[in-house]
């Protein structure tokens, strides 16, 4: 009999390339939506796979919703991945970011639990946890202290560190994978990588006139395939037992970089094109990423496939074919 998947978030990039993933593997695949009274554009991310998954209307912070949906589908694995995920934006809604992202996390943890408590949980916790702490060899990694810097960063740490407590209160197989920046052509433009190429491609086509404005180019990031950490995902909670995985590639790159490597595939100096507005900043920023994969390389036999240089490449092909 196939496995059942519950994802929360399945709209998202990461919800929709995992849905993909757990059908090539027979999963059946449950998604929650959240219900806006227009439907268009919501999930247009699952239209290629609308036919093979069953999604059900609901939310996180909607209690009754989980419940309902959680002890009908009695899924074998649950993904919550259902955030608020933009790190600037949280703190502009600080708030609303804490409520989904780290009551909403537990109220999946506590109706698993009551309702479904042989399910495993997934639960998508992130490098921002991470905040401004690095290890002595630059690198953050499973055991490196967290001190997050955003909201959007103290929530994810909340929802963490309840996760661990379900698995060692419970005894339930629920287990976090600590994802670092992972894009695909599926990003939003309002992420940085998404942002750069889409205006790379504007300014190139001469549909944009004036500058790009950019916020922090001095940030580094370190910067995977979202394809490649949903299979990171399905290995992490199909492991002999519950723990927490970094998944990252490990090489790290500033935003101005970025620019560059996007600007010169169309021929263009991206100093020309870009100017600075104080708006993008961050009130705290993150300033610096570089993941250390090897317990998940060397536990669960996880290797990235995507390079970064193969990421920018389809990225740029993909949002070619819309202008
Ligand atoms: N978005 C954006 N827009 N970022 C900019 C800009 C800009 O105009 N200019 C500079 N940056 C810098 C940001 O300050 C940040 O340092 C970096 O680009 C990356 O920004 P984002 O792409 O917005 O991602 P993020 O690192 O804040 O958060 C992403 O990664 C996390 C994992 O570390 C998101 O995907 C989170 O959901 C995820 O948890």
């Amino acid at each position: 009999m196939s496995k059942k998947a519950l994802i929360t978030g399945i709209a998202g990039q990461d919800g929709s390339y995992l849905a993909e993933y757990l059908l090539e593997k027979n999963y059946k695949v449950y998604g929650i939506v959240r219900r806006n009274s227009v439907s268009e554009h919501q999930s247009s991310r699952l239209d290629e796979i609308s036919g093979d998954i069953e999604t059900r209307y609901g939310d996180v912070l909607d209690i009754s919703s989980l419940d309902n949906i959680i002890k009908d589908i009695e899924p074998d694995e649950v993904y919550n991945l259902a955030a608020q995920s933009h790190v600037r934006i949280s703190y502009e809604i600080p708030q609303f970011t804490v409520q989904t992202n780290a009551l909403g996390a537990l109220n999946v943890f506590e109706s698993v639990r009551l309702n479904s408590p042989n399910s495993k949980i997934y639960q998508a916790s992130s490098s921002e946890m991470f905040g401004d702490s690095v290890d002595e060899d630059g690198m953050q990694r499973e055991t490196t202290p967290m001190r997050p810097v955003s909201p959007y960063g103290c929530a994810k740490l909340y929802a963490f560190n309840q996760l661990r407590n379900y698995r060692f209160a419970y005894k339930m197989f629920a287990s976090n994978g600590i994802l670092f920046n992972h894009e695909s052509p599926r990003r939003a433009s309002n992420f940085v990588t998404a942002k750069v190429i889409k205006n790379a491609i504007l300014i190139h086509k001469q549909i944009k006139k004036d500058k790009l404005e950019m916020g922090n180019l001095d940030a580094s990031r370190d910067w995977g395939h979202s394809y490649d950490y949903v299979r990171a995902m399905h290995k992490i909670l199909n492991h002999s037992k519950p723990d927490d995985f970094v998944v990252a590639t490990g090489e790290t790159r500033t935003i101005r970089d970025l620019c560059r490597i996007v600007f010169s595939y169309f021929d263009l100096n991206f100093e020309d094109h870009i100017k600075i507005n104080p708006k993008f900043f961050r009130p705290q920023e993150l300033p610096y990423l570089c993941g250390d994969c090897s317990k998940i390389k060397k536990t669960l036999n996880w290797e990235p496939i995507y390079t970064f240089e193969k990421l920018v490449e389809e990225m740029i092909e993909k949002t070619l074919q819309y202008y």
